[in-house]
């Protein structure tokens, strides 16, 4: 990959702020050709780990704003308020369906500063919804300045998860663009044969680039033999080993209720389709997109598109039933998304700014090509599948 390649659009694009970062971050780029030296080239998800996680410099651990219109994307809870009082209304009708259960508690994964979070609480006291006042919120956020800013946002409705066992739950799990962060191994069909994509230091470019050589990992073809993924050749692509650890922990600790993904995601015919030649990595700075790791090495985001097929199949693996799949945008009317622009329209107090600012919001989240093309996935357990669940029942027929 070359570190020219022009900056492309992305689902998550805000207004570009200036120039990208193209330098990377020098300890972080020490630290993996020291690695390299030491044991060799390191697999995609190894070198993704470092960039992205390392405790000092990694990309989602330093303190500069990640998300946000002076970051390096937009994501939907940043977009406007209007989503998170959509989803407000799923969760109260978890609660409901579960029979209202004291001690009820929203877990978000990837919780950042707490935006979605503060939305949802704010979505449930519009609604009148009994569940505001008794709801516990548990950020799972690995960055210590979003997590600082959370608490002192939210107050003393976000606690630290209770991690003695056995501390089960009844609930909403969320996960709004969060297993697309995760680290990917990089795949290639090559001579008729599946080949992993290696990171190494090449001496005479002075830099990073890919190698082939055997899989680090018997799951990754095993993966792919499972679903049936044939490859072209010269095909690339990506493949998460690590939502099914996720999965595990998720599944050890709720009892009962709804886990609800949103991110960028494709059943695996889809996603790795020959057509899709190039896998689908991205890289985020500056609200601008591009196919490039190997500049800016900590400094943006990387992500991959999710494996809806192998959420799914790792879900009812952990015994939970896949309640449904469906669009962004089928979701959030699902929710009832109208009806709340209805009630914003209607309300004298409603500025001409604020509604028309809400119209474009609302635009960008339904929108197949922003985002209103993610994907909502709905993982119950101990939840009664019929009638479907709201998010689920503006659900087109597919074929
Ligand atoms: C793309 S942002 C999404 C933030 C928020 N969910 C939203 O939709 O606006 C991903 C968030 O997940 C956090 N994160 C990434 N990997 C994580 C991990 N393994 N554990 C906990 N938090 C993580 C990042 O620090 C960041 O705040």
């Amino acid at each position: 990959m070359s570190a020219d390649r022009p900056f492309e659009a992305g689902l998550r694009r805000g207004a570009p702020a200036g120039p990208p970062p193209t330098d990377s971050e020098p300890a972080l780029l020490e630290q993996i050709q020291a690695e390299i030296a030491t044991t060799g080239p390191l697999t995609f998800a190894r070198f993704m780990a470092i960039a992205l996680y390392d405790p000092l410099h990694g990309y989602y651990r330093t303190a500069a704003e990640r998300p946000g219109r002076s970051g390096d994307f937009l994501t939907a809870p940043d977009t406007h308020p209007i989503f998170g009082a959509a989803i407000a209304r799923q969760v109260d009708e978890v609660w409901r369906r579960l029979g209202r259960p004291a001690g009820f508690v929203l877990r978000e994964y990837g919780s950042g500063s707490g935006t979605l979070a503060a939305t949802i609480l704010a979505g449930l006291r519009s609604d009148g919804s009994e569940l505001a006042s008794s709801l516990s919120y548990e950020p799972i956020e690995i960055n210590e300045a979003r997590r600082r800013e959370l608490f002192e946002r939210l107050g003393p409705v976000a606690r630290e998860p209770d991690r003695r066992a056995p501390a089960t739950f009844q609930g909403v799990v969320l996960a709004n663009e969060f297993l697309d962060a995760l680290p990917v191994h990089r795949l290639v069909q090559l001579d008729g044969r599946l080949q992993e994509l290696f990171v190494a230091w090449d001496a005479g470019l002075s830099g990073l680039v890919e190698r082939p050589g055997d899989p680090s990992s018997a799951d990754l073809a095993g993966r792919l033999g499972r679903d049936e993924v044939r490859l072209a050749e010269g095909q690339v692509i990506e493949v998460c080993l690590a939502v099914e650890p996720w999965l595990a922990e998720v599944a050890a600790d709720l009892e009962g209720g709804l886990v609800l993904v949103i991110d960028y995601g494709h059943q695996a015919p889809a996603l790795y389709d020959p057509a899709r030649t190039g896998g689908t990595l991205r890289a985020y700075a500056g609200h601008r997109a591009h196919a490039d790791p190997f500049i800016a090495i900590g400094r943006q985001d990387l992500t991959a598109h999710v494996d809806l097929t192998a959420l799914e199949a790792g879900a009812q693996g952990h015994g939970f039933d896949v309640l449904g799949d469906v669009s962004q945008s089928e979701f959030l009317v699902g929710c009832g998304l109208e009806e709340l622009l209805d009630r914003v329209r209607s309300n004298p107090a409603t500025t001409m700014e604020a509604w028309l600012s809400l119209r474009s919001a609302v635009a960008r989240l339904l929108d197949p090509a922003a985002l209103g093309g993610f994907r909502a996935v709905l993982l119950g357990r101990g939840l009664d599948p019929e009638p479907p669940l709201r998010g689920l029942a503006s659900r087109r027929p597919t074929g």
